[in-house]
């Protein structure tokens, strides 16, 4: 039986090798030494995935969308290297020796950070000094709390899917999806990263707009100009003042019941003879703002 080895991605992996050149300009790599830099045992000699797969022969990768598969390992090619030792380092001080290869989730969060940003600081949407505004990137394990080196889901991630991923580690968000009034995200109209860049600090709460932007790149009828303007809504970081942007168990996804209103216009006595509130009374109906009537009347 002939044996099993990365050889057999290497027609894939020349569309790739391609893709690859042509994202080493942005990359910055320009040499396998210029790549290998850096790495713990730099001066070790690179082995080649096919050596590494004959003693760990459970990594050999099950599909050509693999990580793996992705990273270029033929050995007559200028990035050859690319492979294993892409991210484990080179082998050649290794052969079984715990301390002659790096084993990512040992490496600290910057470490990661580095290891991973070799090929992806300008990689599609991710961006080095954004990620590095992010609370995310506070964390410990950094990168590798969401993707895996050798996970098949999309996107490596550890999790299936994006939004089970967030629930891992953000529980109480499940809770507020599920509320009375809620943003359509279980229902799969909206995902966490809908609002959220996981990569990215550039907006307070890692938002992928700053403040009422986002609300308004979904709610384009809420950004007005109106004749008649509440700047409660309209004044630019107002729609979180009156909604939560999760869930509520207020219809709406208010955040006050009864005394929403009341925040501001503090001279206001809630009425006892008006059943209803301000708004669902039928009396400040337009409460975002009106063309028609300066008190918000329909
Ligand atoms: C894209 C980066 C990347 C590539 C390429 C890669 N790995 Fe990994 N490897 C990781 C990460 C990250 C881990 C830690 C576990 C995880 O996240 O899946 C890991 C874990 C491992 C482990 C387990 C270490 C332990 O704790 O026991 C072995 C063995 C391994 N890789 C071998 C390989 C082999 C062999 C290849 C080539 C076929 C390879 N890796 C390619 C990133 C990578
Ligand atoms: C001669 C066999 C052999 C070869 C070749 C080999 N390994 Fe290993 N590798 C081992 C053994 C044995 C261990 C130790 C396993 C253990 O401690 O449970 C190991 C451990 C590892 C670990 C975990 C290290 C740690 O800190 O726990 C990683 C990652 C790894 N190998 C990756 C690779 C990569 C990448 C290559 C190719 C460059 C490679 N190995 C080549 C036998 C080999
Ligand atoms: C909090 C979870 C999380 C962390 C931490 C994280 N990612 Fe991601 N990443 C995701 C999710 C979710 C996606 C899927 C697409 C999306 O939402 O942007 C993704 C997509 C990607 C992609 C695919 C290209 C793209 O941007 O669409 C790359 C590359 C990537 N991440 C690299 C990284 C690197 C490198 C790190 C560490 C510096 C990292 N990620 C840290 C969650 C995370
Ligand atoms: C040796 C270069 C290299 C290293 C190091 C590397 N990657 Fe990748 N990665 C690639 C290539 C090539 C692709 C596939 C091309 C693409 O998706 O644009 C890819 C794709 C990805 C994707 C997107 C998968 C998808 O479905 O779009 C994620 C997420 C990712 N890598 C995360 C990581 C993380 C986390 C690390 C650090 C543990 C890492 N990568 C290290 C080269 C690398
Ligand atoms: C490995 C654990 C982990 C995972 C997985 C994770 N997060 Fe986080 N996240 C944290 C921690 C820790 C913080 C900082 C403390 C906090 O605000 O809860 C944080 C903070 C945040 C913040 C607040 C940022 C700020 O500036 O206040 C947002 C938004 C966020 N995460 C979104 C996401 C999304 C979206 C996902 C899924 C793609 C995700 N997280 C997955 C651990 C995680
Ligand atoms: C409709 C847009 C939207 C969606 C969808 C969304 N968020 Fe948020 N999220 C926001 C906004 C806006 C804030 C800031 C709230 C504030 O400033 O009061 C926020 C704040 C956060 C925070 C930090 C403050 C807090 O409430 O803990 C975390 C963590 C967070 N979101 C995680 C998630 C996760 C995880 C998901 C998916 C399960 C998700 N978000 C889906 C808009 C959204
Ligand atoms: C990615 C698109 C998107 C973004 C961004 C977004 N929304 Fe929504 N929003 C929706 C969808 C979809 C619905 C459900 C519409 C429906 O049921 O007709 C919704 C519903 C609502 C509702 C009504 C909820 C109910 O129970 O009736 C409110 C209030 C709301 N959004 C406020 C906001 C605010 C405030 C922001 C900014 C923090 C925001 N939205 C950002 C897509 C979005
Ligand atoms: C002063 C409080 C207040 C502010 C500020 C506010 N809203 Fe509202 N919003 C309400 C009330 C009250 C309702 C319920 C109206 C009803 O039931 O007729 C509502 C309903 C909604 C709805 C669902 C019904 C509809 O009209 O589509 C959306 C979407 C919405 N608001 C988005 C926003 C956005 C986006 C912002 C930021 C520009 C914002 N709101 C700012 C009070 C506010
Ligand atoms: C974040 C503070 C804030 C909240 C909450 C708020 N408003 Fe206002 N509202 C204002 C400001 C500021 C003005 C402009 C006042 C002025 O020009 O004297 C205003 C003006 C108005 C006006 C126009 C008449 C006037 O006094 O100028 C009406 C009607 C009104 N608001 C109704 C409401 C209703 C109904 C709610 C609850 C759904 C509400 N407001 C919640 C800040 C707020």
């Amino acid at each position: 039986m002939p044996q099993r080895n990365l050889s057999w991605f290497l027609p894939g992996a020349g569309l790739l090798v391609l893709i690859l050149i042509l994202l080493s300009s942005s990359a910055g790599w320009t040499t396998e030494d210029d790549y290998m830099a850096g790495y713990t045992g730099a001066d070790a000699d690179l082995t080649g995935s096919d050596t590494c797969v004959m003693c760990h022969r459970d990594y050999v990768p099950e599909s050509l969308f693999s990580h793996q598969a992705y990273i270029d390992n033929d050995t007559g090619s200028e990035y050859y290297g690319f492979g294993c030792e892409g991210c484990h380092g080179p082998g050649g001080n290794h052969m079984g020796d715990p301390e002659g290869i790096i084993n990512p989730p040992m490496l600290d969060a910057e470490g990661i950070t580095d290891l991973c940003s070799k090929c992806h600081s300008n990689l599609r949407t991710y961006d080095l000094q954004e990620w590095n505004l992010s609370e995310h990137y506070m964390l410990d394990d950094s990168c590798l709390g969401c993707h895996g080196g050798h996970s098949d889901y999309d996107d490596f991630l550890t999790y299936e899917s994006s939004e089970e991923l967030c629930y891992t580690c953000h529980m109480e968000k499940r809770a507020e999806f599920n509320m009375r009034s809620h943003h359509p995200l279980d229902e799969g109209i909206v995902g966490c990263d809908s609002c959220h860049n996981p990569h990215s600090g550039v907006y307070d709460g890692q938002l992928v707009a700053d403040s009422d932007e986002l609300c308004f790149s979904c709610h384009a009828d809420k950004e007005g100009p109106f004749i008649y303007d509440h700047p409660a809504a309209t004044a630019g970081d107002g729609c979180t003042t009156c909604h939560f942007a999760h869930g509520s168990n207020t219809d709406s996804l208010l955040v006050l019941p009864h005394r929403l209103c009341l925040q501001c216009h503090t001279d206001k006595e809630p009425s006892i003879h008006h059943p209803g509130t301000c708004w669902s009374s039928g009396c400040h109906v337009d409460v975002h703002g009106s063309n028609t009537h300066p008190l918000f009347f329909d």
